[in-house]
């Protein structure tokens, strides 16, 4: 059994991935299915969490004890991440926000234009729900990210990690095949202030108990 190294926190988890919609029946997403972000929730339910777990649109049934809130677009979700994060000790973002958003969304089917084969799309930035919250002056809590990168894997993850002032960064190569978007398996690498801990592929609920671990002592270590 897992350590309670996270008895009386409460830690909110944003999972899976956001859909930025383009008309009544389209949208922008991606391959995100919320199994690692679910994983962390359960584990830090076991840990001894209250959990307020933030899902984008996932087919995944709600871990046991945890409290979840259901959102579909990007805006949507940092609305529901703020609130939570207002109360919480620790942030999680594992989820995969869109980072654009179609600048209109259409009322009614967008109709093919005639005569081109070409098309474009006007894309609008969605902002940062984990820079927002690891940015705070006040209720700030312990904020930590991902970063799902496909090269220079732990540049650019370090990057990020000061980019949007995080405490810790969990570094995640999406081109290993069996790892990463929708695999039941994954490997990461956590990445602070202070040095770098690999965590090599296994199961989502495995890492997710070993990352647990690693963030509680890092975020309340007395
Ligand atoms: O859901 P699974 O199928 O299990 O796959 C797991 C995963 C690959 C989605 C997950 O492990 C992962 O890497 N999540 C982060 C995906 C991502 O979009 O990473 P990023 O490098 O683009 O974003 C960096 C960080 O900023 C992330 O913590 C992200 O949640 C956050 N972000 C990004 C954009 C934005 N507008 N708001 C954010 O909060």
């Amino acid at each position: 059994a897992p350590a309670q190294s996270l008895t009386g926190r409460r830690v909110a988890i944003t999972a899976g991935p956001t859909r930025e919609a383009l008309d009544p029946v389209r949208f922008l997403s991606n391959h995100s299915s919320g199994k690692m972000g679910f994983a962390l929730a359960a584990a830090a339910q076991r840990a001894g969490a209250d959990v307020t777990l933030i899902a984008g649109p996932v087919s995944l049934a709600t871990p046991p004890g945890v409290k979840r809130v259901d959102v579909i677009d990007a805006r949507q979700m940092k609305e529901a991440a703020e609130r939570a994060a207002d109360l919480c000790d620790l942030f999680i973002g594992a989820a995969a926000v869109a980072d654009f958003r179609p600048v209109e969304v259409a009322q009614q089917k967008i109709k093919k234009r005639g005569g081109s084969d070409t098309d474009s799309l006007a894309l609008v930035k969605n902002p940062d729900i984990v820079a927002g919250i690891a940015g705070r002056r006040e209720r700030r809590p312990f904020t930590v990210g991902f970063a799902a990168e496909t090269e220079k894997v732990e540049e650019h993850a370090r990057d990020k990690l000061k980019r949007k002032k995080l405490d810790l960064i969990i570094a995640n190569d999406v081109s290993v095949p069996g790892g990463g978007f929708n695999s039941d398996r994954n490997a990461v690498t956590v990445i602070g202030a202070d040095g770098a801990t690999h965590l090599p592929s296994t199961l989502k609920s495995e890492l997710a108990d070993q990352l647990i671990e690693i963030i509680a002592a890092r975020a309340f270590a007395r």
